[in-house]
């Protein structure tokens, strides 16, 4: 029997910095409040631990502009400038725990946007990251999601410069579609594409292992987007591949008998998780 553990499975880079800046946090302050602006990943056990450390999630701007005292961490996602302004002029410390990837996308807008030219983002508007993004800029912010927002994008003056990013976790094949479409409406363009190859690699990988395994075991949570697919990729590859949140999901007579299982997990997935059912798996085999 063999065990295949992709290396890429669970937290980028970005998020275990973050995660490891909240427990950093709560060592280094005993005694005083820690929040997260927003919950930090999308993982049921991560919170519900942080929540036994004392760590509150502050939803909103208006519950945060409420704050008279303690530590507001930053999630990887960033914010707008507007909050990172509002806290600097409270007694609230602030942790920034943006991902520096994501923090290059804000550079890059605020000295383009001081620059003149007019920003726009692809990516979802919805997403915290796009918002955060677009908080930025010094100028009006068009966010692209859909060949039809393409289409349609329209600025008055044809010599206007625009400066085109991406949200990190956008699709690069729909990423550089968009971009082609924007690019016939002949204005000054800079295409800077800002995507992290974390998502891509993860599933990359998942797939080619799930293609050569009996069983695939993706872990994460329910709501997770990014599991979501990764189960949808490897479920592709093979037909025997189980989605579970925990180790206490996962059904071992359901495997039944295979001789080689592959294991990956999603980005908001704590690496004990992982390493529970790698070990079990080997354990029950
Ligand atoms: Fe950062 Fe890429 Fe993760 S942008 S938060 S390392 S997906």
């Amino acid at each position: 029997m063999k065990v295949e553990l992709a290396k890429t499975a669970g937290f980028c880079f970005g998020v275990k910095r973050a995660v490891d800046t909240v427990y950093e946090q709560i060592a280094l302050h005993k005694g005083k409040k820690i929040y997260t602006y927003g919950p930090i990943i999308h993982n049921e056990e991560v919170i519900k631990d942080l929540k036994r450390h004392g760590v509150e999630v502050v939803d909103s701007e208006e519950e945060l502009e409420a704050l008279t005292e303690g530590v507001v961490i930053i999630r990887s996602h960033g914010v707008p400038k507007r909050i990172c302004d509002m806290l600097e002029r409270k007694e609230v410390d602030c942790v920034d725990a943006t991902c520096p990837f994501v923090k290059k996308i804000h550079r890059i807008v605020a000295e383009e946007s001081a620059k003149g030219s007019h920003i726009v983002i692809i990516g979802n508007s919805e997403h915290p990251e796009v918002e955060g993004i677009r908080g930025w800029s010094e100028s009006p912010v068009t966010v692209i999601q859909t060949p039809e927002d393409a289409k349609s994008f329209f600025l008055p003056d044809q010599s206007q410069k625009v400066c085109i990013v991406s949200q990190t976790t956008f699709n690069y094949n729909k990423f550089k579609d968009l971009v082609e479409i924007i690019e016939k409406k002949g204005y000054d363009i800079i295409v800077l594409n800002t995507i992290c190859n974390a998502t891509k690699e993860r599933q990359e990988e998942a797939r080619k292992i799930a293609e050569s395994v009996d069983a695939m075991i993706v872990i994460g949570d329910k709501r997770s987007s990014n599991t979501q697919k990764l189960f949808e990729i490897c479920r592709n590859a093979c037909l025997n591949t189980y989605y579970i949140q925990t180790l206490g999901d996962l059904n071992m007579n359901q495997l039944g008998s295979v001789e080689t299982v592959g294991i990956t997990a999603g980005a908001s997935t704590p690496n004990n998780i992982i390493e529970e059912v790698q070990n079990n798996v080997r354990i029950n085999f």
